[in-house]
């Protein structure tokens, strides 16, 4: 396969750490590896897998000198870049919302619905919270058919960046050396809290976060009748998101088949022995690929027809870094081989 020049915008970000890592752990075909920032971080060096790297400006990054970019910056930094990018021959593979719910711009988790990424030249990468729930949930969608589906999540600060973590380390010390604790990133406080509140308010009165997770899942499945709602809440553990995930199915499900398909499935380990008090948990998901699963039971609500699980899944790897790389992959082999 032809060796890519590749740039991370976003770099020193958490997405962007971990893309450095997941590019050279596949082993993922680099002639050379560009890292781009703010102002604030030019000039910094950084150790890589790939050796030492200066950091660029990312407003300065002239793309005719790449052929692939991950985006990890924030949804307006990638509006007013695409196109610059793009005209310069260079894909786009963008971590933020952006483009998720542009028709014509692939939303993707190549375990679902590689196809769609033809020859396109920016793809979206999905909402970490609908990608760590959507690999179980597609299983149950392709084998039962789903009829209605209801998500409650326990978010870590890391799916707000550095910073999210940076402010529940920081204000957990100051919690427990009795003093003053402040919030900027969220809302509210948030150690020893939690917080029912990720992204802005919509009218419906779900959060922005929440109705991702709906938009997402419809058009990664490509259907966009399935009934799904969720809510979604701000823990304080540093990362991996955790979900509950409530479904009713349109034909007869059961425990030990939906087990079987989930042990067989490629990104998800089982994690389900309750005697022995084996299930996922942020503590063992963290810094793995696969999307942890147990919990599994049948739901005593829907019955014959209902399915209740748990699923915990590092939301910077499969919810970012691991996704944009497995995307990346897909569009090294369309249009570089
Ligand atoms: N964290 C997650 O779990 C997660 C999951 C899925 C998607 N995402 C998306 O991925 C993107 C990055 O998120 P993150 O969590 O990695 O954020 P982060 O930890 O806050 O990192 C932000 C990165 O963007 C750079 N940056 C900030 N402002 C910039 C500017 N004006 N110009 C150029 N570079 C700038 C920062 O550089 P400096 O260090 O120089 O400030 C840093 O490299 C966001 O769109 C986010 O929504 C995040």
């Amino acid at each position: 396969m032809k060796k890519l020049r590749v740039g991370i915008l976003g770099a020193t970000g958490s997405v962007g750490h971990e893309l450095i890592q997941v590019l050279a752990q596949r082993d993922f075909p680099i002639e050379k590896l560009r890292l781009y920032a703010s102002i604030r971080s030019e000039g910094k060096k950084q150790e890589t897998p790939f050796g030492e790297i200066t950091i660029e400006n990312a407003d300065n990054c002239d793309f005719k000198e790449l052929d692939l970019a991950f985006f990890a910056i924030s949804g307006g930094w990638s509006k007013e870049n695409a196109e610059k990018a793009t005209k310069a021959g260079c894909v786009v593979v963008d971590n933020s919302s952006a483009f998720r719910y542009e028709k014509e711009i692939p939303l993707v988790i190549p375990e679902i619905n590689a196809d769609v990424i033809k020859d396109s030249m920016i793809i979206a990468n999905p909402n970490c919270t609908t990608a760590i729930a959507a690999i179980p949930l597609y299983q149950i969608y392709k084998n039962f058919g789903l009829k209605k589906v209801i998500v409650s999540t326990y978010q870590a600060t890391s799916g707000a960046g550095n910073g999210g973590m940076a402010e529940l380390e920081e204000q957990t010390k100051n919690y427990l050396d009795g003093k003053r604790v402040e919030n900027d990133i969220f809302a509210y406080p948030i150690p020893f809290n939690l917080i029912p509140h990720i992204d802005d308010f919509q009218e419906n009165a779900y959060t922005k976060e929440e109705m991702k997770v709906t938009w997402e899942t419809r058009k990664i499945f490509g259907d966009e009748s399935i009934p799904i709602s969720c809510t979604a809440v701000r823990i304080p553990t540093m990362r991996a998101h955790s979900e509950s995930i409530v479904v009713e199915t349109e034909n007869p499900v059961s425990v030990d088949e939906v087990k079987k398909i989930f042990e067989e499935t490629k990104g998800i380990v089982v994690k389900d022995d309750i005697e022995n008090n084996v299930y996922p948990m942020p503590l063992t998901a963290t810094e793995k690929y696969d999307v942890e699963v147990g919990r599994i039971r049948q739901n005593i609500v829907f019955g014959k027809n209902g399915l209740e699980f748990f699923v915990c899944g590092d939301q910077i790897l499969k919810g970012a870094a691991l996704n944009a790389v497995q995307i990346a992959e897909v569009v090294a082999k369309n249009r570089f081989s």
